[in-house]
């Protein structure tokens, strides 16, 4: 990028109204300072609202995936009459090889006052595992109090499962992963390091107040968009996954609090227990058994992996981070992909449905619709598969194709 680094060292271009990648926002060698009072977007009087979205394109095929996504948003814009006004941030690998810097102080503060961010992937074949995923998402999911993370597993039609036997009519569930405790929050350390008796320390860490805003949430989630609420199943459904026999305390508490407060103010939804390792059985045998599913962040994490192969792999993947009273940001969940960068292989599917998720949170539902049935017309017609190499278009080709649909 040959964007102009602002005061505070970074670099951040606005062009509000078209779907291009961060490239060509930077040849239009616009300086930080226009770019953030560039206002005329919302000026234009004729649309209706408009949104402030940060785009962070990010490493590896991120930047790629992320133009695609944004293709398929313009032109939910255009047709219902709503302006996005990019603001792109270069924070990822490069930048932090560049300046030794992963994400300027005023970071977090500054994507505050955005309406949504849109993210498209962090890690970095040069810089060591961990620094980018704990300086960069982490941090940003942590700072702007994400506390969950939303992540559908949705097979949408033409799409090939490993499943026997099971179709998009049993693959279409969602699960709520709490996104700001556990072992992801950092409380641990290591003793005695490089002896013989070296311990090494990692917190299972939840607090009621945590639990609670996540369970909250998950039952109202559940209420408005269980199987019931979409028509397809006789209940609103929230299954608990945790690991009561072991995680006594910690699974303890969310297992109470789980069921108290369903019974004082969600009687509606029918409550279900998983431990989750039989949680990933049923995942594999019979997904059709879950509606809404709610766990801690570390088991989160590791069935939704399981969750996107049943779906169609990373390529189709999406989740959101989501701060109800706040900004939340938008992922296809897949990662860089460094190897595939600039070959116009990758699948741009899981950025498109994140796009489509931010819609959604952004009061555009009808727009979100559009996108993503778009996306299910794309996949059942023409893309002949989901993995990078073999969906018989390139990158740009998919986005233009679901674009067009939108
Ligand atoms: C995810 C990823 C991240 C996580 C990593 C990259 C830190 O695996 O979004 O699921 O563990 O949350
Ligand atoms: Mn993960």
């Amino acid at each position: 990028m040959t964007t102009p680094a602002n005061e505070r060292g970074y670099r951040v271009m606005t062009l509000p109204g078209d779907g291009v990648g961060p490239e060509i926002v930077a040849a239009a060698g616009r300086t930080d300072t226009d770019a953030l009072q560039d206002h005329s977007s919302s000026e234009r009087g004729t649309m209706g609202k408009t949104y402030k979205i940060a785009v962070l394109p990010g490493d590896g095929t991120g930047p790629e995936v992320v133009a695609e996504g944004l293709k398929a948003l313009q032109a939910a814009a255009a047709k219902h009459q709503f302006t996005l006004d990019l603001t792109y941030y270069d924070f990822g690998g490069d930048r932090y090889l560049r300046t030794g810097e992963i994400l300027p102080a005023s970071a977090a503060d500054e994507l505050k006052g955005f309406d949504s961010i849109y993210l498209g992937a962090v890690g970095h074949p040069d810089v060591e595992p961990g620094i980018l995923e704990k300086g960069l998402l982490l941090r940003l999911r942590f700072e702007l109090d994400q506390y969950i993370n939303l992540r559908p597993v949705r097979l949408y039609p033409g799409v090939e499962t490993p499943l026997k036997d099971k179709g998009p009519k049993e693959i279409d569930y969602t699960v709520v992963r709490e996104n700001s405790g556990d072992m992801y929050a950092g409380g641990g350390g290591i003793m005695m390091k490089g002896t013989p008796h070296e311990v090494a320390v990692q917190n299972m860490l939840y607090s009621r107040a945590q639990v609670d805003r996540c369970l909250r949430w998950a039952f109202e989630y559940a209420r408005q968009h269980g199987k019931k609420a979409r028509g397809i199943g006789p209940d609103n459904t929230l299954g608990l996954v945790g690991k009561t026999n072991v995680l006594t305390y910690v699974y303890g508490l969310w297992y109470r609090r789980f069921n108290e407060i369903g019974e004082e103010d969600y009687p509606d939804i029918k409550r279900e227990y998983y431990h989750v390792d039989a949680a990933c059985m049923w995942m594999v045998k019979s997904p059709e058994w879950f509606d809404v599913l709610v766990t801690g962040n570390m088991f989160g994490d590791i069935i939704t992996d399981l969750g996107a192969i049943t779906q169609g792999g990373m390529g189709v993947a999406a989740g959101g981070n989501i701060n109800p009273e706040g900004v939340s940001m938008f992922e296809p969940i897949g990662g860089s992909a460094p190897k595939y960068t600039g070959l116009g292989v990758i699948n741009p599917v899981a950025a498109i449905v994140a796009g489509a998720m931010m819609l959604d949170t952004l009061g555009e539902s009808q727009a979100a619709q559009d996108v993503e049935s778009a996306v299910a017309e794309v996949t059942s017609t023409k893309m002949k598969g989901m993995a990078s190499g073999q969906m018989g278009y390139s990158t740009s080709e998919v986005g233009d194709l679901v674009a067009e649909r939108v």
